[in-house]
């Protein structure tokens, strides 16, 4: 991929080698500019209503908080496990490749120096054995259902095939069929691969002119996933480029998983046109459709999705436009699910972000870790919900400690952290309450306050395995709570350089390194391809 700029347009060689013309004052030229330099327009975003039916005259008021509770019912939540199927116990760790653990024909003979161990290496995504062994215990914990936000198959972005990419999808989908025995509610994740003739297959949106179709996703899940969603959903994850709302069996909640592919700054595909595309491909028609439903039935509605609305990585438009159908729906909203960081994070949304106070806050992003090994300890989330609310009660993060002699024998699963235990007393939580928006809103101004219980937070990030400091020094601490209280990505405090970059302002020191960016594949990738094919 290369790029020159004319006086009057900016021509960008993408992907097929076609050469696409975009006009260089152009907003679809800005956000590019975005992708590769870092923040060129503001983080201003073009205004778009997205239209919202009225609330229904007899739209009865929320219930006020019950006093008295039921007993909670159990969800897990699983998200990133990365699994590498090519996962080679005994090959190298530490090696300068793309992808590391795996047996390569020009490493033959080369002494070990990090060898790949049965259950995980810190270096590499994770080892079927792994998955397996998270699986089993996730199933042990008796839930009522399993929801998954995404990213099955391993980081190797330059080496795998459509092929490998769908035999990886079916069998995670098997193996989740045969470990669990709740129903499982998952969401498609960054699954991207090369194809023969182009260097990367991203998700082309249904208005790209293009012989590159990543239907062949939709495809597989729609037939890996019908067993749980069941079959009007199913026919929506083929129809609906991947989302879909399912009813959950025995309850008044719907699961609506959304694609968050199209709203993606490194997704390529949505700089190849100067028409300006508030829905790419109708994922919000179809969300407002799907909400008023659940509206109208008197349904609540937890939404689930891959990337978190709030991070760099999600365009200011269509987070904008997300964040808008949330202040319409907030009331039968009542959680919001996602993974792809792969750290344990929240993300606030605020009826009026220019005044973020806890009365303001009306809806939250809970953010899973990841099974993958590379970002700390493997985790997964187990929620209480209140039977008649169906909000969270609780959060126990449940994770396996690598550094415990026994890991790669046979991983125990144990909890890590009690959210409620932990962060309950700090904010004055009475029993009865919720998690809600206004609880985490509390606990950021606790955090601000008390440096003890951020560092708290800042160690529980990575699950202990992999914590990096994060203070007052370079404004570290300052932006964090920044983040927490941005459900939309146009408040958050990250300074992105952009693809030329590669670096945020925070990892200066190393810190808060996300894996958003090293997965997927979008402008870095292609870039970093371009260089190493020069060498
Ligand atoms: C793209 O998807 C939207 C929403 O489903 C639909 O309205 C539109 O007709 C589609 N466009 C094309 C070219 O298929
Ligand atoms: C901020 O929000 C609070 C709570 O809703 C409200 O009482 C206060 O008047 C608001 N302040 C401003 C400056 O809008
Ligand atoms: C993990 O195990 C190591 C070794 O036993 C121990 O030092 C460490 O504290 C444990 N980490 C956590 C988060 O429990
Ligand atoms: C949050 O803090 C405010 C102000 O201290 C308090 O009135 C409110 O009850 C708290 N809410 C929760 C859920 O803790
Ligand atoms: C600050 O947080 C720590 C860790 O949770 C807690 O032990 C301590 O009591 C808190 N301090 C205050 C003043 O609330
Ligand atoms: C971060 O720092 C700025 C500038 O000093 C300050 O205005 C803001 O309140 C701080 N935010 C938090 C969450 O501490």
């Amino acid at each position: 991929m290369t790029h020159f700029r004319t006086r009057s347009s900016l021509s960008v060689m993408l992907l097929n080698w076609k050469i696409l013309i975009i006009d260089a004052s152009g907003q679809t030229a800005n956000r590019l500019c975005d992708a590769l330099f870092g923040f060129c327009a503001s983080k201003t975003p073009n205004p778009f209503t997205v239209p919202l039916p009225s609330p229904s005259a007899t739209a009865v008021t929320p219930p006020s908080m019950p006093t008295v509770r039921k007993t909670p019912f159990q969800v897990v939540h699983i998200s990133d496990v990365h699994i590498d199927r090519e996962y080679t116990v005994g090959s190298e760790a530490d090696c300068t490749k793309n992808i590391c653990c795996r047996d390569f024909a020009d490493e033959a003979g080369e002494p070990v120096t990090d060898p790949a161990l049965p259950f995980g290496n810190s270096k590499c995504d994770s080892p079927v054995s792994l998955a397996d062994s998270m699986l089993e215990a996730v199933n042990s914990f008796d839930a009522q259902f399993v929801i998954f936000t995404g990213d099955v198959v391993e980081g190797a972005i330059w080496l795998t095939t459509q092929d490998e990419v769908t035999s990886d999808l079916i069998d995670f989908n098997a193996e989740m069929l045969s470990k669990i025995t709740a129903p499982i509610f998952p969401a498609i994740g960054n699954q991207l691969v090369r194809s023969d003739s182009t260097p990367v297959n991203s998700f082309p949106r249904n208005t790209t002119d293009t012989t590159l179709d990543v239907q062949w996703v939709f495809d597989t899940q729609s037939a890996g996933w019908e067993h749980w969603i069941g079959n009007a959903a199913s026919q929506q994850v083929d129809h609906i480029s991947g989302s879909y709302a399912a009813t959950v069996p025995g309850m008044n909640l719907v699961i609506l998983s959304v694609n968050t592919q199209y709203w993606y700054r490194q997704n390529l595909w949505v700089y190849d046109s100067d028409i300006f595309q508030p829905d790419p491909n109708g994922i919000f028609s179809f969300m407002v459709e799907q909400l008023q439903a659940a509206e109208n039935a008197g349904q609540k509605v937890w939404v689930i999705g891959h990337i978190p609305l709030g991070k760099a990585d999600i365009i200011e438009d269509q987070s904008n436009y997300y964040d808008q159908i949330l202040q319409r729906y907030k009331d039968i909203i009542v959680g919001q699910f996602f993974g792809h960081s792969h750290k344990d994070q929240f993300e606030i949304a605020y009826s009026d972000y220019s005044n973020q106070t806890a009365a303001n806050a009306v809806g939250v992003g809970l953010i899973c870790p990841a099974l993958t090994p590379t970002s700390g300890n493997p985790a997964f989330k187990v929620y209480d919900v209140d039977p008649d609310t169906l909000g969270i009660m609780n959060i126990r993060v449940i994770f396996a400690n690598m550094s415990d002699p026994s890991f790669q024998t046979d991983p125990t699963w144990t909890l890590y952290y009690d959210a409620r235990e932990t962060y309950g007393p700090l904010v004055g939580l009475p029993a009865t309450s919720e998690l809600t928006p206004a609880f985490w809103h509390n606990l950021t101004e606790v955090f601000a306050a008390n440096d003890t219980a951020f560092q708290l937070f800042n160690t529980f990030l990575s699950r202990g395995g992999d914590v990096v400091p994060c203070d007052d020094t370079d404004n570290c601490k300052n932006m964090t709570i920044c983040d927490q209280r941005a459900f939309r990505s146009q408040n958050n405090c990250d300074i992105d350089e952009g693809a030329f970059g590669m670096i945020r302002k925070r990892d200066v020191r190393g810190s808060q390194r996300e894996a958003s960016e090293c997965e997927g594949i979008g402008i870095r990738e292609i870039f970093d391809e371009i260089r190493n094919s020069r060498t």
